[in-house]
């Protein structure tokens, strides 16, 4: 048994927000109440086994969710591999991961889905993943939706490269609708896009002497999958949302369909291009970073619900390949080390979220749209839990607990300190 007591326990769903403790069995959440035992007490000497967990000055929430992971496996080792991968999701905080399909060989496949899932199955926190779209993520034939589905598939996407076959994609949305299954899509048509990565017409390219990939590669698609999703009843996912005008019309069409969602990035709510002028290709990510105005867009997306799901889209590259010259990097940067504290810091801190909003973003609003049976608290349900302290701060450095260490933010100094990651009811990351 576990008690964790003294915290400050915060579940959105439920929309607890108060001194509570937590009693933790067999996996379970047996009891959430003021003050569970004293102690010292008989009733807690008589708990035979009972680890305490003395969270004073701590936040207690659900485990994070994240909803959109690169972790490489199989086919890049050297970048991640599903072990690390979760290590370092345990250490931002997250209990689940969805896992991204462009690896190598793409998840379009049962039986690369059952492997990854297997594998999955045999880390400390909850590894899922998503299946492809089309099949070798060509973008011509639709993947076996059905026997994805009923193999374990959270979502379908072909993250990473946009779908530009319309009529694929109807046919794709049309069946997942019928499988109660999400679509998440990479929304940038590749004819707007010259140079990947970033932001056309804006300072950075003009540094880099480079035309870059233009905001309408982005709203140009959300505006027609907006329109297929409406068509298809079919739930939507539009991933990390860049423009302002692709927010605006994610807002737009969910006042016509509630089953249309966006995912806004750590990166794309606290940077903007100049961070690409800043760091170089350790801020080139698809789609790239943009304007203030993009940013402000996008926290704002957040503030008035239109965007619910915050994602990392955790890419982790080698440091050899993003060494190469700007255009010959591949795009990404990892997220699941900073993503809390970034949320904090960039969307808490100045008053944009509260810490309930932010944390419902990373719990309760990507569990209900995937249907995971996770991100919250209650009696009788999946003890995953993270407990951090606000008031600390810590400096990311290059020692990540992923294997790669392409982030932008290191140097940085960022509050909120993950003390304990609990999944299933047992620790599977301490400070
Ligand atoms: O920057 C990105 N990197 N965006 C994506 O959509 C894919 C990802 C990757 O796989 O590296």
């Amino acid at each position: 048994m576990l008690l964790i007591t003294n915290g400050t326990v915060i579940d959105p769903k439920s929309r607890l927000h108060a001194r509570k403790d937590i009693l933790v069995s067999d996996g379970r959440i047996v009891r959430i109440a003021g003050r569970i035992f004293d102690a010292g007490s008989p009733a807690a000497s008589a708990a035979a086994g009972l680890t305490v967990i003395d969270a004073e000055g701590c936040i207690v929430a659900p485990g994070l969710i994240d909803t959109h992971s690169h972790f490489r496996d199989p086919g890049f080792p050297e970048k991640e591999d599903i072990t690390t991968g979760s290590a370092a999701a345990a250490k931002g905080g997250y209990t689940t991961v969805v896992m991204m399909a462009n690896t190598k060989p793409p998840i379009d496949s049962v039986e690369v889905l059952t492997d990854v899932c297997e594998r999955g199955r045999r880390e400390p926190i909850h590894v899922l993943s998503a299946a492809n779209v089309s099949t070798r993520m060509q973008g011509e034939a639709r993947t076996d939706f059905v026997s994805l589905s009923a193999a374990g598939a959270v979502v379908f996407t072909d993250d990473g490269r946009p779908l530009t076959d319309e009529y694929l994609l109807l046919q794709a949305l049309k069946l997942a609708k019928k499988l109660d299954k999400p679509v998440s899509l990479h929304e940038e048509d590749p004819r707007y896009v010259t140079e990947p990565g970033i932001n056309a017409g804006g300072r950075a390219a003009a540094a880099l002497g480079l035309t870059g990939a233009d905001r309408k590669a982005e709203s140009f698609l959300v505006e027609r999958d907006v329109r297929l999703a409406i068509e298809a009843k079919a739930k939507l996912c539009i991933q990390h949302i860049s423009s302002k005008e692709g927010v605006e019309l994610v807002r737009q069409a969910r006042k016509v369909s509630p089953l249309i969602h966006a995912e806004a990035t750590p990166q794309h709510f606290t940077l903007t291009e100049d961070a690409v002028i800043q760091k170089g290709t350790l801020a080139k990510v698809n789609p790239p970073l943009r304007l203030k105005e993009d940013r402000m867009a996008i926290i704002e997306g957040l503030r008035d619900g239109t965007i619910d799901i915050i994602a990392t889209d955790h890419a982790p590259h080698t440091k050899a390949e993003k060494a190469q010259e700007f255009t010959k990097a591949p795009s990404g940067m990892i997220g699941l080390e900073t993503a809390l504290s970034l949320g904090i810091r960039e969307l808490v801190q100045p008053g944009y979220l509260t810490m309930d909003q932010l944390l419902a973003c990373l719990t309760c609003n990507p569990a209900d749209f995937y249907r995971l049976d996770a991100g919250d608290l209650h009696e009788g349900g999946l003890a995953d839990i993270v407990i951090f302290d606000l008031e600390k701060t810590w400096t990311v450095t290059e020692h990540f607990a992923s294997r790669s260490s392409n982030s932008p933010f290191i140097g940085e100094t960022l509050p909120g300190v993950v003390r304990y990651t609990i999944a299933d009811g047992r620790i599977a990351y301490q400070a």
